[in-house]
C-alpha cells in the first residue's frame, strides 16, 4: 500500500511527464477528491496508508486527468464569487474572469430590480447576483441539460432564480426587466482546434461558439436586449479576446454610457452600456 506523501509525489510526477499544468495541485486535488479530505489534512497525515479503495478512485481520477478531463469535471465542483458550484460536462467550468462580470453587475442593480441572466450554465452568475443583491432573478438557457445543473445549484445554495428554457430572449416575451447580464457564447468556430484540448474536448460547443467570427451570440443578444430592457436599463456583457470593436459598433444607435472593464491582465472583459431611456 501507498502512503499520502508516495500517492502524491507518483501523481504529480505522472501528470508532469504529460505536461499537466499546475501537476502538484491537481494531483492534491485529485486525491482529496478520492480520500474525501480537505488538502490541508496532508500536510498533517502524510504517511497515512491509502485504502485500497481510495486507491483505485485516485487511479481513476488521475488517468481521466490524463486523457484531458478538466480536474472540475472530475470533482464535479468549481469555486464561483465565494460560493462552491457543482459542474457536470453539460455546463461551461465558471471563470474567475466572470467574477468581474458580476462585479460590474452589483454596483448597478438597486433593490427590488428585475435581473436577466442569459445563457445562464450552471447557473454562477444569476446564483451569486440573487445571493448578493435584493434583486429578483430570472436566468435562461437552451440547453435543458444545463438548467437541471443550475437549478440543483440554486437548491444547495438557497438562492431564489426564475429559470426559462429559452433562445436567448424569445420567452421573455411582453416581459421587461431592469438589468440584463450575459457571458455568451464568443469564441469564433474558426479557432476550434487552436483552442486546449480540455476546453474543446469537453466543455459544450453551445456554451463555447457562436458562428465563424463569435459574434453571432452578441449580434441577436443586443438586437434583442432593447425589446425587453426598461428605457434606462443596463446591459452588461462579457467580452471575448477580441471582441471589443465589433460589439461597440452593435451598440451605436439605442445605447450610451458605455463602461468598460478590464480583467487582471488588463483585458477589455466586460461592457456595461445603457439603453436610452
Ligand atoms: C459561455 S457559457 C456561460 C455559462 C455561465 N453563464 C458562465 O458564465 O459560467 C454560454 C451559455 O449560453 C448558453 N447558450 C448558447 N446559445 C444560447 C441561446 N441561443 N439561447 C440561450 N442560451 C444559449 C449555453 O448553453 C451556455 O450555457
Amino acid at each position: 500500500m501507498l502512503d499520502i506523501r508516495t500517492a502524491l509525489q507518483q501523481g504529480t510526477k505522472l501528470l508532469e511527464e504529460s505536461a499537466i499544468s499546475a501537476p502538484r495541485l491537481t494531483a492534491e486535488v485529485l486525491l482529496s477528491h478520492a480520500l474525501k479530505r480537505e488538502r490541508s489534512y496532508f500536510y498533517a497525515h502524510p504517511e497515512e496508508e491509502l485504502s485500497g479503495v481510495a486507491w483505485i478512485h485516485y487511479g481513476r481520477y488521475l488517468h481521466e486527468r490524463l486523457q484531458g478531463k478538466p480536474t472540475q469535471y472530475i470533482t464535479g465542483r468549481q469555486e464561483f464569487y465565494g460560493r462552491e458550484f457543482l459542474v457536470s460536462p453539460d455546463v461551461l467550468i465558471p471563470r474567475p474572469e466572470t467574477e468581474h462580470l458580476v462585479e460590474a453587475a452589483i454596483k448597478r442593480i438597486s433593490p427590488g430590480n428585475t435581473v436577466l441572466d442569459v445563457g445562464t450554465g450552471s447557473g454562477a452568475i444569476a446564483i451569486s447576483l440573487a445571493l448578493e443583491t435584493q434583486a429578483r432573478l430570472i436566468a435562461c438557457d437552451l440547453s435543458l441539460l444545463a438548467i437541471q445543473v443550475a437549478i440543483g445549484n440554486a437548491g444547495r445554495l438557497g438562492a431564489s432564480v426564475e429559470w426559462l428554457a429559452s433562445d436567448l430572449l424569445t420567452a421573455m416575451r411582453s416581459r421587461s426587466v431592469d438589468v440584463l447580464v450575459s457571458n455568451p457564447p464568443y469564441v469564433p468556430s474558426v479557432d476550434e482546434a487552436g483552442l486546449q484540448r480540455e476546453v474543446r474536448d469537453w466543455e459544450p460547443h453551445l456554451a463555447l461558439f457562436a458562428g465563424p467570427n463569435g459574434m453571432d451570440v452578441y449580434e441577436r443578444l443586443i438586437q434583442q436586449s432593447s425589446q425587453v430592457l426598461r428605457p434606462g436599463g443596463w446591459l452588461l456583457l462579457e467580452l471575448g479576446y477580441n471582441s471589443l470593436k465589433p460589439v461597440q459598433e452593435m451598440l451605436l444607435d439605442e445605447w450610451n454610457e458605455i463602461e468598460l472593464v478590464h480583467d487582471l491582465a488588463g483585458f477589455p472583459r466586460v461592457l456595461a452600456a445603457r439603453l436610452i431611456g
